[in-house]
């Protein structure tokens, strides 16, 4: 199953993502408060849309897992397969199961799951109403519609601190331009918003879901040197690699140029960005910092929801 504009997260970097990333997401303690908050209960049936390899149902097993049943629903025939492998590890105590389907038209029975979850989806649909609308569908009534998305335009635009020479008010004001222009570009070619958190709990209402609230991600990422504890250890190694690599760019800098004047960027403002990206050569100064170990960075914690609301 294929759709356009679609990235396959089956693949390379896209796939090292939802392993890789995934694995700072959360404290352990928040989950456990997002656990008794949502609430989840051990015997209950939790659909995962979008599931990709089975992220949600490994992160929560421990929380409903115990003669519950995980049923992950996803359009990549690839990533069900080997989510089903690995659920072989995680699922014990319950049931674990994948189907491959689109989240517009899930292969399940109206009122089927306690709980309807996905996690960085709707952020890449066309159709994130009508998505959710499908979720409330197969979604018991009483039961739980979850939403774990971020506004990565905010995130995009933190200012934080770091060693590296600060820049002038005029330079920041030209990076936020630049990144409103692609976000809307961004969303013009059909890659989806996303900022789309920040709209998630209208649409619930609008679908008259109730008992709408909302918990941010609390979790902060930082680099102090000697950079002594193993998650810093492995965003070192995250921008090590990236450094070396000629080309890399966070996800929604991908087709930044075609975004750029979907967004309705001049050519004027591209040049320019260009060049001041050229001159400032950040990856150099990153580079030459982090061999001597004085490379610092801290910009608080990052907009990542959790949306939950209930079905009448
Ligand atoms: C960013 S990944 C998130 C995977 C997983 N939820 C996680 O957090 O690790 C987005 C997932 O949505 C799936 N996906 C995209 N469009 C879909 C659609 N129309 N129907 C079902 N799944 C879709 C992709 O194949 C991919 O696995």
């Amino acid at each position: 199953m294929k759709e356009k504009n679609k990235i396959n997260w089956s693949k390379g970097d896209h796939k090292k993502a939802i392993i890789e990333q995934r694995k700072n997401l959360w404290k352990e303690d928040t989950l456990k408060m997002i656990a008794d908050w949502l609430p989840l209960k051990p015997e209950m049936i939790m659909l995962d849309v979008g599931c990709g390899l089975g992220y949600n149902g490994f992160t929560y097993w421990k929380y409903f897992g115990k003669n519950g049943v995980y049923l992950g629903v996803d359009i990549s025939e690839d990533l069900i397969k080997e989510a089903k492998t690995l659920a072989k590890e995680w699922a014990l105590g319950g049931k674990a199961e994948f189907k491959l389907g689109s989240v517009y038209k899930l292969p399940f029975k109206d009122n089927s799951a306690d709980i309807t979850i996905c996690q960085t989806l709707l952020m890449h649909l066309k159709e994130p109403k009508k998505s959710l609308q499908e979720m409330k569908r197969v979604t018991k009534h009483g039961g739980l519609i979850v939403c774990v998305e971020p506004d990565n335009l905010s995130n995009s635009m933190r200012i934080g601190y770091s060693s590296l020479p600060e820049l002038t008010t005029e330079q920041k004001i030209l990076l936020h331009r630049v990144h409103f222009i692609v976000y809307e570009g961004h969303k013009k070619l059909g890659f989806g918003d996303y900022a789309i958190a920040n709209k998630i709990p209208k649409m619930m209402s609008d679908l008259d879901l109730y008992e709408i609230d909302i918990i941010c991600n609390d979790k902060c990422f930082f680099l102090i040197p000697p950079y002594e504890t193993e998650e810093q250890q492995r965003i070192i190694e995250k921008i090590q690699k990236n450094i070396n690599k000629k080309d890399t760019k966070d996800y929604y800098l991908e087709g930044f140029k075609d975004k750029f004047f979907a967004g309705g960027g001049s050519k004027y403002l591209y040049y320019k960005y260009k060049r001041f990206i050229k001159e400032h050569n950040w990856k150099a100064q990153m580079k030459e910092q982090l061999s001597k170990k004085s490379f610092y960075r801290f910009g608080g914690a990052s907009f990542f929801y959790v949306i939950r609301g209930k079905k009448k």
